[in-house]
């Protein structure tokens, strides 16, 4: 099932309006908004109060595929259209076929993949790679984006005819720190899920002057942020804790206070930061319970770089000598190193064969 849109403010409560009376014409929507504001969940509300409900909602991230592939998942292939088309496959535009393809991502998609699309916008029709046959498609487009298309227009990045194509009907979402009302009721939402998600968390909902910070901050991550911090206030059960790994906002940050080394900003400095993941490869090499005013006291960039590779070439190693079965002359041969070289590897990493 997907996500109800929550939310009370104007903004919002506007945006339910518009989708009611969108949803039964078919017209082409264009989405905006920050990153995380929502604008998945707008094109889930618009399908799902349209009749074409019974049918699919098909998603393509324009952004996360290199151009020949995106090409081949919008229309399809026929066997033998390129190197490794094995069989025919179908595209999204026909998985799609009376229901709703979902554009995510339009900004990213690049400028030849755009006249094509503007092409069967137009038209309804397409072929798939390697194919001589038209295919007729009837397909609700739904089109998002974090960038600013009109920008993108300006500097040659984005035809400005798709854009008037596309843009038929406009979706806005303000981000979330424009919208603050909305906060307690996303709160609600997201407690009453996560509850039965970890239905042993003592995570306790926040006090009237924490749901009041709550509200003041800014949200650069917006509601997926907001969800994340409910979702940790379940496992943590603290908000001061939560609080105090949010980032601030730069704007709000004197020049005084990023100057000043020693005082709770900078204790906080390298510890605020929304990306998990980078924190996780930094944290392989990085003591990240160091204050943050020594964190990187003992360590430089040319130290964790020859960890980081001793630490992937040490893998690797490991890898190809297990699946060789120890045999060291194949590993070294396979790893196109001497067989001197892998020896003195193998002992600079300990990597020695299990004991039996
Ligand atoms: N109004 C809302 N009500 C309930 N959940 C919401 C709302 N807005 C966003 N969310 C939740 O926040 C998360 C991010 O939403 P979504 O993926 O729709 O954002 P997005 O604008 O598409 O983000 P991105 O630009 O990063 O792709 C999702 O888990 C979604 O369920
Ligand atoms: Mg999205």
């Amino acid at each position: 099932m997907s996500t109800p849109l929550i939310g009370v403010s104007k903004s919002i409560l506007k945006i339910k309006e518009l989708i009611n009376h969108v949803a039964n014409t078919c017209l082409n929507v264009l989405i905006t908004g920050e990153t995380g504001v929502g604008k998945e969940v707008v094109a889930q509300s618009l399908y799902a109060e349209s009749p074409r409900a019974a049918n699919n909602f098909v998603k393509i991230n324009c952004a996360a595929l290199p151009e020949t592939l995106l090409e081949s998942e919008l229309y399809g292939y026929e066997k033998g259209a390129f190197t490794g088309a094995h069989k025919k496959r179908p595209g999204k535009f026909l998985t799609a076929h009376k229901g709703v393809l979902f554009l995510d991502e339009i900004g990213d998609m690049p400028l030849t993949l755009q006249s094509k699309m503007l092409h069967v916008l137009q038209s309804g029709e397409f072929s798939p790679l390697g194919s001589d046959e038209d295919f007729k498609t009837d397909v609700w487009v739904i089109a998002a984006t974090n960038r600013n298309l009109e920008e993108s227009i300006n500097n040659k990045t984005f035809r400005e005819d798709l854009f008037y194509r596309l843009n038929i009907i406009k979706i806005d979402i303000p981000p979330l720190r424009k919208r603050p009302e909305d906060i307690p009721a996303l709160i609600e939402y997201y407690f009453r899920m996560y509850r039965s998600e970890y239905p042993n968390s003592d995570g306790g909902k926040p006090d009237p002057e924490t749901l009041e910070r709550l509200c003041a901050y800014h949200w650069p991550g917006n509601v997926r942020q907001l969800q994340n911090c409910i979702k940790k206030q379940m496992v943590l059960n603290s908000w001061d804790k939560i609080f105090e790994e949010l980032p601030q906002d730069p704007s709000l940050i004197s020049e005084q206070d990023t100057d000043s080394p020693g005082g709770e900003q900078a204790d906080t400095l390298f510890h605020n930061d929304v990306n998990p993941e980078r924190m996780k490869i930094i944290s392989e090499f990085v003591d990240l319970s160091t204050s943050s005013e020594k964190l990187f006291e003992d360590i430089s960039l040319k130290k964790i770089k020859k960890l980081a590779s001793d630490k992937v070439e040490k893998e690797v190693i490991t890898f190809v000598l297990e699946k060789v079965g120890w045999n060291r002359s194949r590993a070294a041969k396979i790893l196109k190193v001497s067989y001197k070289t892998l020896l003195y590897k193998m002992s600079e990493f300990s990597v020695s064969p299990p004991v039996k």
